[in-house]
C-alpha cells in the first residue's frame, strides 16, 4: 500500500505523507499543503479531518463498534464501574484493586463544592434550564479553585480532572434541587458515585433515603455509556477551547454549552418528547412521513449518527437496560411500546435503510432516566455529567501532547473584496 497521497494542483505535484493508526482510517498528513500549495483544504462539519492524533477511544461507524482504551463497550457495561471506566479514560489501562479504592476515594473526598458556590445558583430564576445553570457554575468553578489552573503543572492537571468529575453530580443535583424549590443535599461519601447522586438528587433532609441498588447499577452503566465518544462536537470543542491555553473549567463549561444542542447531547431530551408527542403506535406512520418530507423540518430524534452506520452499541445496551429497569422497578410505560415499534418500523422503511439511520443511544435513554425520575430537562445534564471524564481525559491528553498548537482553522472567503467606507450622508 502507499504510504503518500499525490496532488496535483496549478500545474505541480505534492506528496503528502499517510499516517496509518492502529486500527481505522489512514490519514493524509496535509500540515504542509498551505506552506507549499498556498491551499486550504475544504471541510465544513469536519467530514474527512482527523483534527489530533489520540489513543483515548476508537469508533467503527460502519460495524458498530465502540472501544474504550481497547475495551468494547459492551464488555465495560455489563462489568465495570464508572469509577472503574473513568480511571481507564484518564490513565490507560484497567486499574488494580489498590488503584481502583485509591481513585475512587480520592474522587470521593472532592465531591463537596465551596459554600460560597451555593449562592450563586440563588442568581438564576428557578425555571432556569439546568443546563443553563450547568454551564455559568461549571465556568464559574475556575473562580473557586485558583490553586488547581496551571495547566503547564501535571499536578494541578490531575488535581482538576479529579474535582470536575467528583463536582458534577453534586452540581447537575442542585441545579436540580433548585428548579423543584427544595433543600440542597450535601454528598454523603459513604455511598458510591452513583449513590450519591441519586441521594443529592432525590432525598429530602427530613427523611432517609434508601439507594435502590437496581437503580443505582442502571444509572452507572448509562454513565458508562456517556463517558466518552472520540472527537465528537462538544470533546472537539472543549478540545479548540483548551488549545488556547484556557483553565480546564472554563474549557469544560465550553463543552457543556456545545453539548446543550438538540443534534447533540439535548437529542435524549427531544428523543423522549417526540415519544411522548407521538403518544401510541397508530401515529407512528405519521410521524416517520414528517421525518422522510425533505419540506418538513421534522426529524426523528434519537436516530441517525454522524459516525455510526449501523446500530449503535451503545443503544443496544440502553434498550436491555430500560427492560431491566422496568422489571425491577415493576413500572411500565407507553412510551417504550411506542419506541420499540418506532425503531421496528424505521429500520425495515427504505429511507431509513438507504441513509444507514439506526437508533443512536439517545433513543432509549429518555424512557429509562424518565422512569427512574428524572424530569426531561435534566437529561442533558447527565450526560454532560458523564461526558466530563471523557472530556478531561481528552483534554490532558492534548495538553500532554508535544505536537499541540492553538487550533485555527482557516475559511473560504465569499464575501465583499476591499472597498472604500462611504459616508452615512452619501448611503
Ligand atoms: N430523521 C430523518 N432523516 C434524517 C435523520 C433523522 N433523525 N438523520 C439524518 N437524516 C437524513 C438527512 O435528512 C439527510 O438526508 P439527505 O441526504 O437526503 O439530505 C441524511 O439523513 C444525512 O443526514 P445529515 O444531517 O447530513 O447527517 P449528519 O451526519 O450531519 O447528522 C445527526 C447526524 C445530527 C445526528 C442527524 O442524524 C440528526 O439530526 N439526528 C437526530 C438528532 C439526534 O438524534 N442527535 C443525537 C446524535 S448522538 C449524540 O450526540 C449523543
Amino acid at each position: 500500500m502507499s504510504n503518500s497521497a499525490k496532488l496535483s494542483t496549478h500545474g505541480d505535484d505534492y506528496d503528502y505523507p499517510v499516517l496509518s493508526g492502529s486500527v481505522g482510517p489512514d490519514v493524509i498528513d496535509i500540515r504542509k499543503l498551505y506552506a507549499q500549495t498556498g491551499q486550504f483544504t475544504f471541510d465544513p462539519g469536519f467530514t474527512s479531518t482527523a483534527s489530533c492524533e489520540s489513543a483515548i477511544t476508537y469508533i467503527d461507524g460502519d460495524e458498530g463498534v465502540l472501544l474504550h482504551r481497547g475495551y468494547p463497550i459492551g464488555q465495560l457495561a455489563e462489568h465495570s464501574s464508572f469509577m472503574e471506566t473513568s480511571y481507564l479514560l484518564l490513565n490507560g489501562e484497567l486499574p488494580d484493586k489498590d488503584q481502583l479504592g485509591d481513585f475512587t476515594r480520592t474522587i470521593t473526598r472532592h465531591t463537596m463544592l465551596h459554600e460560597q458556590l451555593a449562592t450563586f445558583y440563588r442568581g438564576f430564576r428557578r425555571d432556569a434550564h439546568p443546563m443553563a445553570i450547568m454551564c455559568g457554575v461549571v465556568g464559574a468553578l475556575s473562580a473557586f479553585y485558583h490553586d488547581s489552573t496551571d495547566i503547564a503543572d501535571p499536578v494541578h492537571r490531575r488535581i482538576s480532572s479529579h474535582r470536575l468529575i467528583a463536582k458534577m453530580p453534586t452540581i447537575a443535583a442542585m441545579a436540580y434541587k433548585y428548579s423543584v424549590g427544595q433543600p440542597f443535599v450535601y454528598p454523603d461519601n459513604s455511598l458510591s458515585y452513583t449513590g450519591n447522586f441519586l441521594r443529592m438528587t432525590f432525598g429530602v433532609p427530613a427523611e432517609k433515603y434508601e439507594v435502590n441498588p437496581v437503580v443505582e447499577r442502571a444509572l452507572d452503566r448509562i454513565f458508562i455509556l456517556h463517558a466518552d465518544h472520540e472527537q465528537n462536537a462538544s470533546t472537539s470543542t472543549v478540545r479548540l477551547a483548551g488549545s488556547s491555553g484556557a483553565n480546564p473549567f472554563a474549557c469544560i463549561a465550553a463543552g457543556i454549552a456545545c453539548l446543550w444542542g438538540p443534534a447533540h447531547g439535548g437529542a435524549n431530551e427531544a428523543a423522549l418528547n417526540m415519544l411522548h408527542e407521538i403518544g401510541t403506535p397508530d401515529r407512528i406512520p405519521h410521524f416517520i412521513e414528517r421525518a422522510k418530507d425533505k419540506n418538513d423540518p421534522f426529524r426523528l430524534m434519537g436516530f441517525g449518527h454522524r459516525v455510526y452506520k449501523n446500530y449503535d452499541p451503545r443503544a443496544t445496551v440502553m434498550q436491555q437496560t430500560v427492560r431491566e429497569v422496568f422489571a425491577a422497578l415493576k413500572v411500565s410505560d407507553p412510551v417504550f411500546e411506542v419506541a420499540l415499534q418506532l425503531e421496528e418500523m424505521a429500520l425495515n422503511d427504505p429511507y431509513f435503510i438507504e441513509k444507514k439511520l439506526f437508533p443512536n443511544v439517545d433513543f432509549y435513554s429518555g424512557v429509562i432516566l424518565s422512569a427512574i425520575g428524572f424530569p426531561t430537562t435534566m437529561f442533558t445534564a447527565l450526560f454532560a455529567l458523564a461526558r466530563t471524564v471523557g472530556w478531561v481525559a481528552q483534554w490532558n491528553e492534548m495538553i500532554s501532547d508535544p505536537a499541540q498548537k492553538i487550533g485555527r482553522p482557516r475559511q473560504l472567503y465569499t464575501g465583499h473584496t476591499e472597498r472604500n467606507y462611504v459616508p452615512l450622508d452619501k448611503r
